[in-house]
């Protein structure tokens, strides 16, 4: 028998990106963007046009780029919200609005000051006035999860004969259990008058934990699209983590009247670029993309699944995207394998001349490290190669100094602006000497938010790849910088960091 289509809702780049100091620029929403459109996600919610400029460019390009996966923009039910996403998404093959209002006492009384009848009317016009840019229409009834179940009812109903297409139950609070959750998506597909002609969604965060299972309960009493995001980012504790909802519904088909259309062998990828991305790095433990997820440490474990790889194994490691975590290129590696290699990972450059730098980086790179490995390709790619335009600050040559008994010095040429400077200082370890002497030439004035490094792969020779979190004027950004030496690796990602804050992007995070 065939089953239904459970529609993958993704909202990484627009809940994930409300994680704090996740804020991504539109150069990064579009790589994730393509990344989710290959592993074949149904609908990307690529931002909230309305919250910034910014915002609103990103939308409209990942709109332009995406052929494959419905791109959507979320909006308040305000006109002019509802407008600024229409327009976002003109460009799309395929476009949704996803307009929302709060429907719980506490949010329409303490938040939004408004009447339930107010918000009833509200929401009909929205829904009304997004059904003019589009056919394709999601409503979301914000803390549906502390509403009133009739005030619930009577709302859905009236957006439905306005035109909602699809109806998302969001618990916004993460308060609700499987049992309660997947209950109250049972009756309410049930009492809603008109359930039958719409798509029924859920939308749940992980405050207690249990995101993933509301969802999968609610999948359970009738819904067919789940809300997620990858490695679970999100508001506070995160929203449902769409490789878990993927290969759970997948894993225990015997269970679910459907499955999704997710190429799953792309989940590893996405799940590393979006750390790498935002520096919310995964969690060894993660279930599916966690670095030890596939791996059995007791004895007999491992003589288990050495005999019979099932008696320890509910999944494949290459089946959601480990395999390619497999030795690519080395030194001697040409121009074209380079080449080869960067499409079938499905990193595409914008012209000749960023595959040119990418390859130098590449040389470099196997100059050091004997073997090269996927991971180590994904790190190469970096804003210097997809945006040269905005690297205002390069790093040229660097010396660092450390010694038992002395303060640690680095003494650092950098080119800004073209122009070649030199910079030194001491600092209580290297890295702080680094970036002390970056700030003697840059005088940012911004505020260090976070500093983390991860190896990029196993052994001593593996690279770096550090994470700097910049504040400035209320702006947060990520900069990233990977090499074999940490230091260096230190260096490139305070540079990247100062690069983004310098190059006038808005700040992106929505719903600020
Ligand atoms: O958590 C929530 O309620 C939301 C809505 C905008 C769907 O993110
Ligand atoms: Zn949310």
């Amino acid at each position: 028998m065939s089953k239904e289509h459970l529609i993958i809702f993704d909202t990484t780049l627009r809940d994930g990106e409300q994680s704090p100091g996740a804020s991504m620029s539109k150069e990064e929403k579009l790589r994730i963007a393509r990344q989710l459109e290959r592993m074949r996600v149904d609908v990307i919610e690529a931002g909230f046009p309305a919250a910034s400029n910014g915002d609103f460019e990103a939308v409209k390009a990942i709109a332009k780029a995406i052929k494959d996966s419905t791109v959507c923009g979320l909006a308040r039910t305000s006109e002019a919200d509802v407008r600024r996403a229409g327009e976002a998404i003109r460009p799309a093959r395929s476009g949704r609005i996803h307009t929302f209002i709060a429907t719980s006492p506490i949010h329409m009384e303490k938040k939004l000051r408004m009447t339930p009848d107010q918000v009833v009317e509200a929401a009909i016009a929205a829904v009304k006035l997004a059904r003019q840019y589009t056919d394709n229409v999601e409503f979301s009834a914000e803390d549906a999860v502390r509403s009133d179940f009739d005030f619930l009812c009577r709302v859905f109903d009236a957006v439905i004969k306005a035109g909602a297409t699809t109806i998302n139950v969001p618990d916004t609070v993460g308060y609700s259990l499987p049992e309660v959750w997947g209950e109250r998506m049972r009756r309410l597909i049930e009492s809603v008058a008109g359930a039958d002609k719409v798509i029924w969604s859920t939308h749940c965060h992980n405050d207690l934990g249990l995101a993933v299972a509301n969802s999968l309960s609610a999948v359970l009493a009738g819904a067919r699209q789940v809300e997620c995001t990858i490695n679970g980012l999100g508001e506070r504790a995160g929203n449902a983590s769409l490789e878990e909802v993927v290969m759970a519904v997948r894993t225990r088909g015997d269970l679910f009247s459907c499955d999704t259309r997710i190429d799953a062998t792309q989940i590893v990828p996405a799940s590393k670029l979006v750390s790498q991305i935002t520096g919310y790095t995964v969690q060894p433990n993660k279930a599916v993309v966690g670095a030890n997820a596939f791996s059995h440490e007791s004895g007999i474990h491992q003589d288990g699944v050495l005999k019979h790889r099932e008696t320890y194994e509910i999944m494949r490691a290459e089946d959601v995207g480990w395999a390619t975590n497999r030795l690519t290129l080395g030194k001697l590696s040409g121009r074209s394998a380079f080449k080869t290699r960067l499409t079938e990972l499905g990193i595409e450059l914008p012209s000749e001349e960023a595959l040119n730098v990418a390859f130098g980086h590449f040389k470099e790179l196997a100059d050091k490290k004997r073997e090269i490995f996927d991971e180590d390709i994904f790190a190469l790619i970096g804003d210097e190669v997809v945006a040269p335009e905005n690297e205002h600050y390069r790093l040229v040559s660097s010396m660092f100094h450390s010694e038992t008994g002395e303060a640690p010095l680095a003494r650092l040429t950098l080119s800004a602006g073209g122009v070649e400077q030199h910079a030194e200082s001491s600092g209580s370890g290297p890295v702080d000497a680094t970036f002390k002497a970056i700030e003697n030439v840059a005088a940012s004035g911004s505020e260090l938010l976070l500093y983390s490094v991860n190896a990029i792969t196993t052994g001593t020779d593996a690279q770096g790849e550090v994470t700097v979190r910049l504040s400035k004027d209320g702006r947060i950004v990520n900069g990233q910088g990977a090499d074999t030496d940490i230091v260096v690796a230190s260096a490139k990602a305070y540079l990247n960091a100062l690069n983004k804050l310098c190059s006038g992007q808005e700040k992106l995070n929505p719903q600020a």
